[in-house]
């Protein structure tokens, strides 16, 4: 069986002392969690989390990185350089990203590689606008995005993908796919994942679903059969909300 990954996406919030800060209430908290906890944080509060969550049951990740690992890229951070501070994941193709910095397929393609090749694990974010989602093509988009984000990484790779499926109507707007939607969707995705790398990787691929989760919604959505847990933006910001979202 596939465990529950839920994973707290604070996107541009907190600064190191409001990240420490945060860390002291939420540690103790989730010390008894089941499920697998991980932050992703902005670049600035990255070496100050690894070191306070150091022999907790906490994981933290990044939110972007560039597929160079060095060089003339003024403002960019490397998957190595994020290696070398002890992170262990980073979000790739965040809508947001793809929406305001111009992220494409290839360069989430070429994210991805990187950070294989760095030894991070990628939470690779794939979804629909309200548009498409309006126009009937969701499964198309959702498919294509995946193909072309796991497109010529080996069978080990893709099994240590995380998938964020992530409708863009949904995020923080208070709108949540309904359980039965999320689960058919990351159904789709799976298939086509299937298609691709045989069911047996497949079955192994931990989908999430993201987009105004809650505490109040997070158990009727993270115990369909299909939904291996969350990418949560807004409700991971304060340590008790996101506790009652870990521990559903
Ligand atoms: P919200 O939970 O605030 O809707 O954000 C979802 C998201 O984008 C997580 O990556």
């Amino acid at each position: 069986m596939r465990k529950k990954i839920i994973a707290g996406n604070w996107k541009m919030n907190k600064t190191p002392e409001e990240a420490i800060a945060y860390m002291q209430k939420f540690i103790p908290l989730v010390k008894d969690a089941k499920n697998e906890i991980i932050i992703c944080a902005p670049y600035i509060d990255l070496a100050f989390l690894v070191e306070i969550t150091k022999k907790t049951n906490i994981k933290i990740g990044a939110q972007n990185m560039h597929f160079k690992e060095s060089g003339a890229y003024t403002g960019e951070v490397s998957g190595k350089m994020l290696k070398s501070i002890g992170v262990e994941y980073v979000i790739i193709g965040h809508s947001e990203r793809r929406q305001y910095f111009a992220e494409t397929d290839e360069t989430v393609n070429l994210k991805i590689k990187s950070a294989f090749e760095n030894d991070l694990k990628p939470i690779v974010c794939v979804g629909e606008t309200l548009e498409e989602r309006e126009k009937g093509i969701t499964k198309d988009i959702i498919t294509n995005q995946t193909e072309k984000a796991l497109e010529g990484l080996t069978h080990e790779q893709v099994k240590n993908t995380i998938i964020a499926y992530e409708p863009i109507w949904a995020i923080g707007t208070g709108k949540t796919a309904t359980a039965e939607d999320a689960n058919n969707s990351i159904k789709q995705i799976r298939e086509k994942i299937a298609n691709i790398y045989g069911k047996d990787t497949a079955e192994q691929v931990i989908i999430q679903y993201g987009g105004s989760v809650k505490p109040s919604n997070a158990k009727e959505i993270f115990t369909m059969s299909d939904i291996d847990g969350g990418l949560v933006g807004g409700a991971s910001l304060e340590p008790e909300d996101f506790n009652n979202i870990v521990n559903y």
